[in-house]
C-alpha cells in the first residue's frame, strides 16, 4: 500500500469516532487532511457539528471542503480532536509540530476531550526525539540567546526555514528544530525545562495527551489506547 493510503486508511478509522452533534478539533498535516475531508462528508450527510482549526491551512482546507469553522473562542470544550503526529512511543507520548502548527494543536488539545492521533507505523519509536527533532516555537525578539539556551540543554536547535527565509508560525513565531543525538530520555523533565526559558512559546512534546493512535500498517489498521496511568 502507498504511504498516501495508509494516512488516508488511519484517518478515515479515526473520523469513525465523530458523532452527530459534537465540536470537532480539525488537526494539521499531510494525515489530518484526510481526515478534514472525512468530516466533510459527514458535514454533507447532514451530521451537525462545530469545528475548531488547529492551524491557518487546515482552516483553509475545511472551509473548501464545506465545513464551517468557529472561534477557538466561542467554543467551551472540544469532544474530539483528530491530529497527526512525528513521533508516538509506547505511553502514547508524542512530539508534533514538522508542519509548524504546535501551538494551536496544543491549546486545541489541551480543550479536547478524547485527542485522537492518526499515523502509519512508520511514526513509532520507542524513544522521543530518535526519528524527529522537537520543533520549539520561539519568539522573534532575542531568538539568537533563547537558540543558546536551548543548546545548552543538550541538543543541537535549528532555525527551521523555508524558501531561505525564516519559517514564520501563524503565530508570527520561529520554529528550531531541537536534534537530540540519543533522543529525550525524561520528555516530563526536558518539557518542563524548555518551557521555563524565556523567549519560549512553546515545544512540540506532547504528553499525556493522546487518548487513542490510530495506527495504519502495510496489512492492517490498529488502535492504541493510552495505558492506564
Ligand atoms: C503539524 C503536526 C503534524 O500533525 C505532524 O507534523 C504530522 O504531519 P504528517 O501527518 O504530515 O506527517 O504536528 O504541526
Amino acid at each position: 500500500m502507498n504511504p498516501e493510503d495508509l494516512k488516508r486508511m488511519a484517518a478515515e478509522k479515526a473520523v469513525e469516532f465523530v458523532e452527530d452533534g459534537m465540536t470537532v478539533g480539525l488537526g494539521t498535516g499531510s494525515t489530518a487532511y484526510y481526515a478534514i475531508k472525512a468530516v466533510g462528508r459527514l458535514v454533507d450527510q447532514g451530521y451537525d457539528l462545530e469545528c475548531v482549526a488547529t492551524s491557518l491551512q487546515t482552516e483553509r482546507i475545511a472551509r473548501e471542503s464545506g465545513i464551517d469553522v468557529m472561534d477557538m473562542n466561542s467554543v467551551e470544550n472540544v469532544d474530539l480532536t483528530i491530529d497527526g503526529a512525528d513521533e508516538v512511543d509506547p505511553s502514547l507520548h508524542l512530539i508534533k509540530g514538522l508542519g509548524g502548527a504546535l501551538l494551536r494543536e496544543k491549546i486545541v488539545a489541551a480543550a479536547t476531550e478524547m485527542e485522537i492521533i492518526v499515523v502509519d507505523s512508520s511514526k513509532l519509536v520507542q524513544k522521543l526525539g530518535t526519528r524527529s527533532p522537537l520543533p520549539v516555537e520561539v519568539l522573534i525578539f532575542g531568538s539568537d540567546h533563547t537558540a543558546a539556551r536551548l543548546k545548552a540543554l543538550g541538543c543541537d536547535p535549528v532555525l527551521r526555514t523555508k524558501e531561505g527565509e525564516a519559517f514564520i508560525t501563524d503565530g508570527g513565531n520561529l520554529i528550531y528544530d531541537c536534534h537530540f543525538q540519543d533522543g529525550i530520555g525524561h520528555p516530563f523533565h526536558m518539557e518542563s525545562k524548555i518551557n521555563t526559558i524565556a523567549g519560549v512559546v512553546d515545544n512540540g512534546l506532547f504528553l499525556d495527551v493522546a487518548k487513542k493512535v490510530v495506527v495504519a500498517h502495510q496489512d492492517r489498521l490498529e488502535i492504541l489506547d493510552k495505558p492506564p496511568a
